[in-house]
């Protein structure tokens, strides 16, 4: 696992380098995205890229980590909503070669259709992580196994009150989610983890630092061939390196 700190804006520079590298050397590859405020600036760096003509989307094939349970794709607390108006609005990305998890299809044929369809797409060449004050990845709520492949998940109490910015009130936020399981997560070649702020501090010492657990899912990330880690100085605060 590589650990590299910097600013909020340096560490998107930098994770838009690692983009554009993948880019230049695949045209057609497969990325993971995630959701949350950890990727917004990430995102409109690529989006400044794309506009400038240094790299582009038009070959990709996209898959996102999780989406809740109950919201049609339309919903403005969607995680498809959320990508589309941070990202693939942006860009020249085939919406057909977009891929979420359904909230609304969330049958075993379903999930498992998304492992499926993340093989046939030849696996993800590099995944976007950001990570819950817990130590989850994706909606992977510690104790989830880490042999999990895509799976819905109960949120847990913690998770809903943090997203509850987003949404009217707390009871608007809904209680499970279909989430990317953890050997889902590490079956990418490439993990890119990003953690921002203070609030993230133990779950970062916990994912660097601590024994591999299902405890912290992010801690798998120790076992990762290519794992890079992004730090802000306030995420990085405990670590003891
Ligand atoms: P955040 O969420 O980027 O909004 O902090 C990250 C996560 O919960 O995985």
């Amino acid at each position: 696992m590589k650990i590299i700190i910097d600013t909020p804006e340096g560490i998107a520079e930098q994770a838009a380098a690692i983009y554009k590298e993948i880019l230049d050397e695949k045209p057609n590859a497969v990325l993971g995205f995630a959701t949350g405020s950890t990727p917004l600036d990430l995102y409109a760096e690529l989006i400044n890229l794309y506009k400038a003509g240094e790299i582009s989307f038009k070959d990709v094939t996209t898959f996102n980590l999780d989406e809740y349970v109950g919201l049609e794709p339309t919903h403005d607390q969607s995680y498809r909503y959320f990508m589309d108006t941070n990202l693939f609005n942006h860009i020249d990305l085939d919406p057909e070669s977009v891929h979420i998890p359904s909230g609304i299809d969330t049958s075993a044929d379903a999930l498992a259709g998304y492992d499926q369809a993340i093989a046939e797409a030849g696996g993800v060449d590099m995944q976007l992580l950001g990570i819950g004050c817990n130590g989850h990845i994706g909606f992977n709520e510690p104790g989830t196994p880490l042999e999990s492949l895509t799976h819905v998940v109960e949120l847990t109490q913690n998770t809903r009150e943090v997203n509850a910015r987003f949404f009217d009130s707390l009871d608007d936020v809904p209680t499970h989610a279909a989430t990317m399981g953890i050997k889902t997560v590490m079956n990418a070649r490439k993990l890119l983890l990003i953690a921002l702020g203070e609030s993230k501090a133990d779950a970062i010492k916990a994912t660097v630092e601590g024994p591999v657990t299902a405890d912290c899912p992010a801690s798998v990330l120790q076992l990762h061939p290519d794992a890079i880690v992004f730090c802000d100085e306030a995420a990085a605060s405990k670590l003891s390196l």
